[in-house]
């Protein structure tokens, strides 16, 4: 009997593939860059990597064609599939809008009645248009949705919008955000336990690489007499370290810092006289 894999369906090619490998990566799974465009497989954790189109992936992951899979929020919700979400993977979020012409007055969701919208996202461009009581003809395409308007196919689209730089070279504006996609891991809802186990193992490494990116270590000199002052503004793994430095009345304080509230307390412990702070970046932080 074989060891079990787990399956994982990530994007053939496009805005999510190189994150999700990267991610990958940064949790110490190797990936084998194989020929093989459809599959291929890791060398030191039991998985198995299925490139798919993202559309595709919430059908697959259903259908356990693939166990898990790492797809945007958008797609999940358009493809109304019964698949889990198991964790926000904290890249390459992005927003699903309604973008109009560059001259177009837009002054709301009316602007839209009786309009033509092309849309990859029938469903939950409908579901934005019900919210609003609004009438239009959604006119589904498969594809480069933003020429639509330029060769007079629809008078709007609803499409996914990261930079913002596929609007502005086909002369769009975006008008309204109708969602704010994150990307996310999935999973098929029968699982065996062992897959679950796999799974498990993955995800611990997913949530130790994501706190490591949201937190710093930061190193500094602090005059003693400052000493319980500074440390009061750091809030550590558990408390700060503290080391005596060689010059007398001085100490070394080391901690971990939230991305969020760096800045502030950076300000903070300068001016209670915090020296040569150094701020380094953390590769993995398990809890
Ligand atoms: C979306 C959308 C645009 C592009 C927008 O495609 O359809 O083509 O991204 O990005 P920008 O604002 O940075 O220019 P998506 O990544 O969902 O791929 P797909 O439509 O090929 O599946
Ligand atoms: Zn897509």
């Amino acid at each position: 009997m074989g060891e079990t894999k787990l399956k994982i369906a990530i994007q053939k090619s496009g805005r999510l593939h190189d994150g999700s490998v990267n991610l990958l990566r940064e949790c110490g799974i190797d990936v084998i860059n194989g020929i093989n465009k459809l599959k291929t497989e890791s060398s030191n954790f039991p998985l198995e990597l299925y490139f798919f189109r993202d559309d595709d992936i919430p059908q697959y992951v259903e259908d356990a064609v693939a166990d898990i899979g790492i797809a945007g929020e958008n797609v999940v919700y358009e493809s109304n599939r019964k698949v889990g979400v198991v964790e926000d993977l904290g890249f390459a979020t992005c927003r699903l809008s309604i973008a109009v012409r560059k001259g177009d007055q837009y002054d709301g969701a009316s602007f839209l009645e009786g309009k033509k919208i092309a849309t990859t996202y029938p469903l939950l461009l409908q579901q934005f248009l019900d919210k609003n009581q609004v009438k239009a003809e959604i006119h589904q395409i498969s594809g480069s949705v933003e020429i639509a308007p330029g060769i007079g196919l629809a008078d709007a689209i609803c499409d996914i919008v990261s930079s913002g730089s596929t609007l502005f070279m086909n002369g769009l504006k975006e008008a309204e955000m109708i969602l704010k996609s994150r990307t996310v891991l999935i999973k098929n809802g029968n699982l065996s336990a062992e897959k679950e186990a796999l799974l498990e193992k993955l995800l611990f490494r997913v949530q130790a690489v994501k706190k490591a990116k949201n937190n710093k270590y930061i190193l500094l000199n602090a005059p003693n007499e400052n000493l319980q002052q500074i440390i009061s503004y750091l809030p550590g793994m558990k408390s700060p370290t503290v080391l005596p430095l060689a010059q007398p009345g001085w100490s070394s304080v080391h901690s971990v810092l939230n991305e969020n509230d760096f800045w502030e307390i950076i300000e903070k412990l300068k001016s209670a006289g915090a020296q040569g702070i150094l701020v380094v970046p953390i590769e993995k932080m398990i809890l």
